[in-house]
């Protein structure tokens, strides 16, 4: 059965790659090929997010929850895993509200931003499930020249947790206002 979960990993991957660089043709370039990123990205971002499902219930269905929370190395594989997800929603419903519009000035910046985050999420996750599955690559040298050591369980402080929500909730206010603006 882990052959399932090897195998489905495939899809989440190769669409957030594609998703990623479809991102930054279609901000950062002009003419048909940045038209064709902008006019298919919202369907490669649904496929990355099913597939990234489909490989999380495959992951809970094979192995204990017991058995992988004991692992430092499985703890940040989910951890990586479920924040690679949520920048991928993210990226989503920007694209999904925003349609065209949502390329363009900042809110291009912001999608440019999300892709590259979601991309160093997603290439953790990856490199984390090799080592579990005793393929650990050369990538792996990269978060650890960041002082990321994937052999212990990576941790926010509690206090970039707290500017993480004061982020948020000025983003949100930010957002109501300009809607408010946006109907007068
Ligand atoms: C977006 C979600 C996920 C992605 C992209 C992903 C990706 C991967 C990759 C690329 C591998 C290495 C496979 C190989 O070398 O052929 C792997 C292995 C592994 N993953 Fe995931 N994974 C995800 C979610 C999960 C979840 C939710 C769990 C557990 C509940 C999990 C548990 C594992 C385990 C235990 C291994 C090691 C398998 C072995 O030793 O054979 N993964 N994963």
């Amino acid at each position: 059965m882990t052959g399932m979960h090897h195998m489905l990993a495939h899809f989440p991957v190769a669409f957030w790659a594609l998703a990623s660089l479809m991102i930054l043709v279609g901000v950062l370039a002009k003419g048909w090929l940045a038209d064709l990123c902008q006019a298919a990205l919202l369907p490669v971002l649904i496929l990355g997010v099913l597939g990234a499902l489909a490989t999380l219930l495959s992951g809970y269905g094979i192995w204990s929850l017991e058995a992988l929370l004991h692992s430092p190395l499985t703890r940040n594989h989910l951890l990586m895993a479920f924040w690679s997800l949520a920048v991928y929603l993210i990226l989503l419903v920007l694209v999904w509200v925003g349609g065209r519009d949502a390329f363009s000035g900042p809110r291009g910046l912001a999608l440019v931003v999300l892709g590259l985050l979601g991309t160093w999420l997603f290439a953790l996750t990856g490199t984390l499930g090799g080592h579990l599955a005793g393929a650990p690559t050369f990538f792996s040298a990269l978060p650890r020249l960041l002082g990321w050591e994937l052999y212990t369980t990576f941790y926010a402080p509690t206090w970039v947790l707290g500017v993480m929500v004061l982020l948020a909730i000025a983003a949100a206010v930010l957002g109501f206002r300009r809607l408010k603006r946006a109907h007068r």
